[in-house]
């Protein structure tokens, strides 16, 4: 984290909607040491609520509950808990309930959950990409102080990172992704080991589709208050893999001009963004380019740049499409709740959404 000057006094207190499950377990972890933000309120389903977090919590990281969160008390998902700001971690049916009254009664949400995410008048951001669509806040039917925000699909942030600078320099005219994702994107408990170990499952329910249209919208154009979605054409094949952590994603495109992989190459190594500068969740360098030729590794690459940046490797031609590479990204961090500390600290740093602000 690059920020480090800020007294927690002066923190902004902060919920997380689902703190339970495996991406809540993250947010917890990293909101612990965050300069801007205190966790005050956890919430979690009918299971866990009134039980203190520590006993609630199916506790799954190697980090140890830190101490002061492990004392809160589980609360229900619904609008008027005491923070303005609620990170959701919340299934996808769960957060159709909860998360636009929540919005709708000025709390500002940012999601994790796919639901919102394609709606019209809601930003599907990566922090890095797409800043200008968060204008789409201000169209918002939602009292001052309220908003919703979304974070893409884990698979999505990783690949939409990728294609950003190489669509912006040549222009992408379709691209080919298969994914080996990790066990935990099936949250908690998730796989059962027999289903899991020594095993590949090809199939994740719903994936597919959010790989083939998210990174539409979040490479689209904002006019007129709506997004004008990129038109290339993805076509993705999401399979599981006994990983515990980081999405690998094997990928290959057509990009225009027929570029070499020395100009690929470049493209993503000088990949930078203004947008998030001075953000204390952005990493230095969000693309980094390998070159060993048995990389990038899940167990080796998945938390570099504190889980936040993306590591991608073997740039080289496709006799299909003309250029394939091999990326990795931190599926809970990036992918999830890092991802949407990320959106938050925008957003807040902006002063775009009335009682909260800070700056970098
Ligand atoms: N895992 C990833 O890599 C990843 C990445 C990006 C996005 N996402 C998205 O993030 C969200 C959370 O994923 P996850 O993997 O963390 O799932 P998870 O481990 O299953 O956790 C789900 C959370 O929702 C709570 N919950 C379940 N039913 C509820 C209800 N009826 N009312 C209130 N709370 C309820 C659970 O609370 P209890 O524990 O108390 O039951 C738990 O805290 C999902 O929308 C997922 O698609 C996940």
């Amino acid at each position: 984290m690059n920020d480090s000057a800020t007294s927690p006094a002066r923190r902004i207190p902060v919920g997380v909607l689902g703190a339970t499950g495996s991406v809540g377990q993250r947010f917890v972890t990293l909101l612990a040491e965050h300069p801007w933000f205190e966790l005050v309120c956890v919430t979690g389903s009918e299971r866990s609520i009134g039980r203190r977090y520590g006993e609630a919590a199916r506790w799954a990281l190697p980090q140890p509950i830190p101490p002061a969160i492990a004392d809160l008390t589980v609360e229900a998902s619904e609008p008027g808990l005491a923070p303005q700001l609620l990170f959701s971690a919340l299934n996808r049916d769960v957060a159709q309930t909860v998360e636009r009254p929540c919005a709708e009664a000025g709390h500002l949400v940012v999601s994790n959950a796919a639901t919102h995410r394609m709606d019209p008048d809601v930003p599907l951001l990566v922090p890095e990409v797409n800043a200008d669509h968060l204008a789409l806040l201000e169209g918002q039917a939602v009292p001052a102080g309220g908003g919703l925000a979304t974070n893409p699909n884990c698979s999505t942030i990783g690949l939409t990172l990728a294609l950003a600078p190489l669509h912006r320099a040549f222009g992408i005219e379709a691209a080919s992704v298969v994914t080996l994702q990790a066990l935990s994107g099936a949250g908690i408990p998730g796989v059962p080991s027999l289903v899991a170990l020594d095993n590949v499952v090809p199939f994740i329910g719903g994936e597919e589709d959010k790989v083939e249209t998210e990174p539409q919208r979040i490479l689209g154009t904002l006019a007129s208050g709506r997004v004008v979605a990129a038109g290339f054409p993805i076509s993705a094949q999401c399979n599981r893999v006994a990983v515990t952590d980081g999405h690998t994603e094997c990928v290959s495109l057509r990009l225009q001009g027929d570029p070499d992989p020395a100009e690929v190459r470049r493209a993503l190594m000088d990949f930078r963004s203004a947008d998030t500068a001075g953000l204390p969740s952005a990493p230095e360098v969000p693309i980094l380019v390998t070159e060993e030729p048995d990389r990038p590794q899940p167990r080796l690459d998945r938390d570099r740049g504190a889980g936040m940046a993306i590591t991608v490797g073997r740039i080289r031609r496709c006799p299909i499409l003309g250029i394939k590479f091999v990326l990795l990204s931190h599926n809970t961090l990036r992918g999830a709740a890092g991802g949407a500390l990320l959106v938050a600290e925008q957003i807040v740093s902006r002063g775009l959404v009335p009682g909260l602000r800070r700056s970098p």
